[in-house]
């Protein structure tokens, strides 16, 4: 009986769209479903293909020519913990065990090491572009030994987007994949939130009603802002509401949810000290529209303190369109600089340039803007920030003073735009040769000797405060 190029553990969407990826593109698929209904059914619909369906994991196991590559596609979390285990004593050395859910980093690197004491490959896997990428090409962050990363490339390269290549490469050692995801999201999570506030200037400010958005989100897709995340908004605010005969966007809840990886994102770069405040003012403006009946009530009691200006609709579509490209890259050199601080922090020499060329097709950050930011890797590797790449400052020169006008604005007429203001803050924090925190020192020296620097001589100093000059 053939044998399986490569198994499937966990037939959920993902599993199951991931499955029929590989089997697509010519190999042979032993799949496990926990629940043998699901094995069923999917043997069913697939009837006639490359599968070959296990009802225990014993016979899965052997079903696999080795070394075996076997993915886990089931929920992030000690389940994962728990079929690692089960599984171990039923491998054989150099098997390759791939977590392709969304994992903790953290996780990873402990699975690694639990697998690789037991001879076992580990490669903790980011995987993006949802069902649609998991079917048609996705996204694919892989990250553990580089010789675990030869044997599974060649069904990488297949079952990934491409994007003048495919888009996937060999990441770094151990939680490196699934760290890289994690950013992924957060900078998802920041794009997220600029494109919701840029919608809500135009409603609120523009009085742009959905379909005059969705038109002008059409039209910003054709240009800088090309990307997919820009391309489903113009399709969401073209969507009708079947119930009311209106537009479904207005119907919606104002209550974001998540599932972590933005605060994942958040948590460690505040345990790196890398500043990553647009992400965070992302991960925060889901927070605070999760208190919906909080909101409502203080909407009743608090001024605004606001006051009225009027602006020509067109005007600040094109400001609006400016600000979020120039805040856009701003959130994207935090992310790539978080990369930078952990790559560091863990010895994972990532190459960024590399995996903005992986994020330019099937992820759900995929825009044209990363070809910049590939380039601007390629061109200088230890590129300090982003912001400083001679084409990024380019970029951004002409279209900062949008960004100004559109925070301005906004604080005037009380519009909540959390992450615009913290990208503008973030640049002109990052710019700025003197920062006011020389008084935060004397403060602290102040209350708690906490010793300060000079600027005109080396060595760490205490003042006895309180003495007027
Ligand atoms: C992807 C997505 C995917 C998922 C996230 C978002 O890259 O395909 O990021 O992983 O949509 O889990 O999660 P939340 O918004 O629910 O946190």
């Amino acid at each position: 009986m053939t044998k399986a190029d490569v198994g499937m553990i966990g037939l959920a969407v993902m599993g199951a769209n991931l499955a029929r990826n590989l089997e697509r593109n010519g190999f042979t698929c032993a799949v496990f479903n926990r629940s043998g209904e699901v094995t069923d059914r999917f043997m069913q619909e697939q009837a006639g293909k490359r599968f070959i369906a296990a009802s225990t994991l014993q016979e899965f196991i052997e079903s696999i020519e080795r070394p075996r590559r076997i993915f886990i596609m089931i929920k992030a979390g000690p389940a994962v913990d728990d079929i690692i285990e089960t599984l171990l004593p039923l491998l054989s050395p150099e098997d390759i065990l791939i977590d392709g859910g969304n994992a903790n980093f953290h996780d990873t690197m402990r699975r690694v090491e639990r697998c690789n004491a037991a001879g076992i490959e580990f490669l903790g896997v980011g995987i993006s572009g949802g069902e649609e990428g998991a079917l048609n090409g996705a996204s694919i962050m892989p990250g553990g030994s580089r010789e675990a990363w030869e044997l599974v490339r060649p069904l990488f390269e297949k079952i990934a987007a491409y994007a003048e290549g495919p888009c996937t490469t060999y990441i770094g050692p151990d939680g490196a994949g699934h760290f890289v995801k994690t950013v992924h999201n957060g900078i998802e999570y920041a794009d997220m939130q600029l494109i919701a506030e840029a919608y809500d200037l135009l409603r609120t400010l523009g009085n742009r009603q959905p379909t005059e958005l969705a038109s002008i989100f059409k039209r910003w897709n054709a240009g800088v802002l090309q990307s997919f995340l820009i391309e489903i908004t113009a399709d969401i605010f073209a969507q009708g509401d079947e119930e009311t005969g209106g537009y479904l966007v207005d119907y919606i809840l104002d209550k974001a949810g998540q599932k972590g990886t933005g605060k994942w994102t958040v948590q460690t770069a505040l345990d790196l000290g890398v500043a990553i405040p647009t992400i965070s003012a992302a991960v925060d403006a889901r927070a605070m529209s999760a208190a919906k009946e909080e909101r409502v009530q203080a909407s009743e009691q608090l001024q605004s303190g606001a006051s009225h200006q009027a602006i020509d609709p067109e005007k600040l579509d094109s400001l609006t369109h400016d600000a979020l490209y120039c805040a856009k890259i701003i959130s994207y050199a935090q992310g790539m600089a978080l990369l930078a601080r952990a790559s560091a922090e863990w010895n994972w020499s990532l190459r960024l340039g590399d995996v903005a060329a992986i994020w330019k097709g099937g992820c759900i950050i995929r825009a044209r803007f990363l070809e910049e930011i590939r380039r601007a890797y390629a061109d200088n590797p230890v590129l300090r920030n982003l912001l400083l790449a001679p084409a990024i400052r380019h970029e951004l020169s002409s279209r900062l003073p949008a960004l100004r006008e559109v925070v301005g604005l906004a604080a005037r007429v009380g519009v909540p735009i959390p992450a615009f203001c913290s990208a503008l803050s973030y640049y002109d924090q990052y710019r700025a040769a003197s920062l006011p925190l020389n008084l935060t020192q004397a403060q602290r020296d102040y209350f708690g000797a906490h010793t300060y620097e000079r600027i005109d001589r080396p060595g760490w100093f205490h003042t006895e405060w309180g003495t007027r000059r």
